[in-house]
């Protein structure tokens, strides 16, 4: 009878914990993440805000336009609650036509200028999370074995001994690839920047979905030049691949990457959660763990002696809110898509 008692007793307080452990997940609630960066960085994102919040975390990772184009196809109906990372253009452009919604964060006092003024050009509705240039790398082993010679500039990549040897990614669906194609337009003007990715379009091999896809093809040796983020082109030779990677001669663009807040995101509390953790500096030094090594925009967070320095690269002055403005990155894609992937190779 007293051990009926006792396993009652113990049923209850089993139920009561379990209740309260039930009540207690429930409360915290879930957020639901549109990821930008790499497959990696932002699995250790989900899962270092689900331990330290106890929030839990839906990630979907897509590329930059391709999340563009899905928060705007699902705008009625937003699915999503918080989009973090990938370059600032249509991070921009979601701004422009509604998709995301102002927020102050209390941590973007510790943020870098560049990281604020992404911010106050779009009405507070992003803010920059970390920058990196743009180049190429390639892959050593190939090169030599395709008795091909070193590039150091864009131009070179123009070369007709290069034809078949160069990779990007289609610059709708990839940020990287809006990057390089924008970059051109400023560096060369206009003409002369659609006339280069015209020549280059001749040695492209594929335009791949996702921006990192050339290089990481090149670290397999499927691939000889990868136009891609410099920190990418690092992130393989630092896995030990013959990777070496080059900061083009005439100079180069680069990115701010961003994060927005979605427009009648359901989740919006868990969601302004997950936002202030992103922007502390212990969270962005987490990126080292997965080889990230573009520059985090909370001052204080780590920098590895490995990340390209973006003081020694020659940098444009890259016009974020004109090439981020909704017309201006439409009207280029347009142009790219009827101009260049049309023309045969
Ligand atoms: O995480 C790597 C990275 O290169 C980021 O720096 C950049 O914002 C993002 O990927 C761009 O990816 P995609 O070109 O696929 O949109």
């Amino acid at each position: 009878m007293k051990f009926a008692k006792l396993l009652m007793t113990t049923a209850i307080g089993t139920v009561a914990v379990l209740g309260f452990g039930i009540g207690t997940a429930a409360a915290k609630g879930k957020v639901n993440l549109y990821c930008s960066a790499q497959e990696d960085w932002c699995q250790l994102m989900a899962k270092g805000f689900e331990k330290e919040s106890g929030i839990t975390v839906n990630m979907t990772r897509r590329s930059s336009g391709e999340t563009f184009a899905k928060i705007k196809a699902e705008a009625k109906n937003p699915k999503g609650d918080v989009w973090w990372g990938g370059t600032g253009d249509p991070h921009l452009q979601a701004a422009e036509e509604g998709l995301s919604t102002p927020y102050a964060s209390p941590n973007q006092a510790n943020l870098q200028g560049w990281a604020v003024a992404q911010s106050d050009s779009a009405g507070g509705n992003t803010i920059g999370i970390y920058s990196g240039a743009l180049g190429y790398g390639y892959n050593e082993d190939v090169l030599k074995k395709n008795n091909l010679p070193v590039p150091a500039c864009w131009k070179d990549l123009l070369k007709p001994e290069y034809k078949g040897h160069v990779q990007m990614a289609n610059p709708n669906s990839s940020g990287t690839a809006y990057t390089t194609l924008a970059t051109m337009v400023q560096l060369f003007g206009e003409d002369a920047g659609f006339e280069f990715m015209k020549g280059l379009h001749k040695n492209i091999n594929q335009y791949t979905k996702s921006g990192s896809a050339p290089i990481k093809a090149a670290a397999r040796g499927e691939n000889t030049i990868g136009i891609v983020f410099i920190h990418d082109a690092v992130k393989q030779a630092v896995k030990g691949f013959p990777i070496k990677s080059v900061a083009p001669c005439e100079g180069t663009g680069y990115e701010i990457g961003s994060m927005s807040l979605i427009k009648g995101a359901r989740n919006l509390d868990e969601a302004k959660k997950f936002y202030d953790w992103a922007l502390q500096a212990d969270t962005q030094s987490r990126a080292l763990e997965v080889s990230a090594f573009q520059v985090p925009s909370n001052k204080s967070a780590e920098v590895s002696p490995k990340a390209p320095k973006l003081e020694s690269i020659k940098l444009i002055k890259y016009d974020f809110v004109k090439y981020g403005s909704s017309a201006e990155r439409k009207r280029l894609l347009k142009k790219w898509d009827d101009e260049v992937k049309s023309l045969p190779k």
